[in-house]
């Protein structure tokens, strides 16, 4: 829609983002929405880009969404970095930026209605932040209403994010395809994240140990899951001042592992004041005991 020097066209109104749209529609272009809530880095350019490649229109949107923040959680600091962010949006072919004000979303303050993400919005990331998934399903369903996109494209650093998501656009019938796009890592493993800025430099470098914890916890799948828990949390363990929220096995949907196949292994964890999570497939290889026939 535009070369990257134009940079993005910026809107903060839901009409004016429906007419810039609907032109686009009218020319019969597809189009890919990226929610973000800013502070945007390599995870989110590798989002823009996977757009860029499903749709011919990328729109991304920028909004800290008080809804998905408990109290006592980072909201009031969470970094806004809105130059940066379209320098960024600009450099990975972001045609359109929708940054609306609170008052936009939310005009009655807290919302009367809101999306129940159901029993697994209360386990893992939900138990720990209770109301969380609510406040993102509800702004991922206004930001799908508002743009009305063939495809929303997520990471899958927020796993249960995204498995929450595509569980929404389907059970309502959104009509939105929902992508993953795999986590991007700094090169000594980290992953990719908006509150990576919280660390200092000690903290920084002992929050790679996540990133071992999972490597160790994927090479013990031939054991099955609680072969690859015990592996992770012996390299976890190693570091005292990690202090782990969860670390599981789960299948790629979040339930139960499989005796066999494509499972999850997550984890979430405290440095100081500042709360990490990461995930990675796991390919789980049913055990054979040593009397076991070949
Ligand atoms: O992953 C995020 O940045 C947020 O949870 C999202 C999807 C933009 C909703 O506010």
């Amino acid at each position: 829609m535009h070369t990257a020097s134009d940079g993005p066209v910026v809107v903060g109104d839901p009409d004016a983002l429906r007419s810039v749209l609907g032109r686009c529609r009218a020319d019969g272009a597809t189009i890919a929405l990226v929610p973000t809530m800013g502070a945007l880095h390599a995870g989110h350019a590798a989002l823009f880009d996977a757009a860029g490649k499903a749709a011919d229109v990328v729109v991304a949107s920028v909004f800290v969404n008080p809804l998905q923040f408990g109290p006592g959680e980072d909201l009031a600091r969470y970094p806004r970095t809105f130059e940066a962010d379209m320098a960024l949006a600009a450099e990975h072919g972001v045609d359109v930026v929708f940054a609306p004000d609170v008052d936009v979303i939310y005009p009655h303050g807290e919302p009367l209605v809101h999306v129940d993400p159901g029993p697994l919005g209360r386990v893992l990331e939900g138990a720990t932040r209770p109301g969380h998934f609510r406040g993102v399903l509800t702004v991922v369903a206004k930001l799908f209403g508002i743009v009305r996109p063939a495809i929303g494209v997520f990471g899958e650093k927020d796993y249960q994010q995204l498995v929450l998501i595509r569980s929404m656009a389907a059970e309502l019938c959104l009509g939105v395809q929902v992508a993953g796009v795999a986590t991007v890592r700094e090169p000594d493993g980290l992953a990719e994240s908006s509150r990576n800025r919280y660390l200092d430099p000690e903290q920084r470098s002992l929050a790679t140990t996540l990133h071992r914890a999972l490597r160790g916890g994927q090479e013990a799948a031939a054991g099955g899951p609680a072969a690859v828990v015990a592996a992770a949390a012996d390299v976890l363990a190693a570091e005292p001042a990690i202090v782990v929220d969860y670390l599981v096995v789960r299948s790629r949907e979040l339930g139960e592992p499989p005796v066999a196949g494509e499972a999850r292994l997550l984890v979430a964890a405290r440095i100081g004041s500042t709360r990490l999570i990461d995930n990675i497939a796991v390919h789980l290889t049913p055990s054979t005991s040593a009397g076991d026939p070949p």
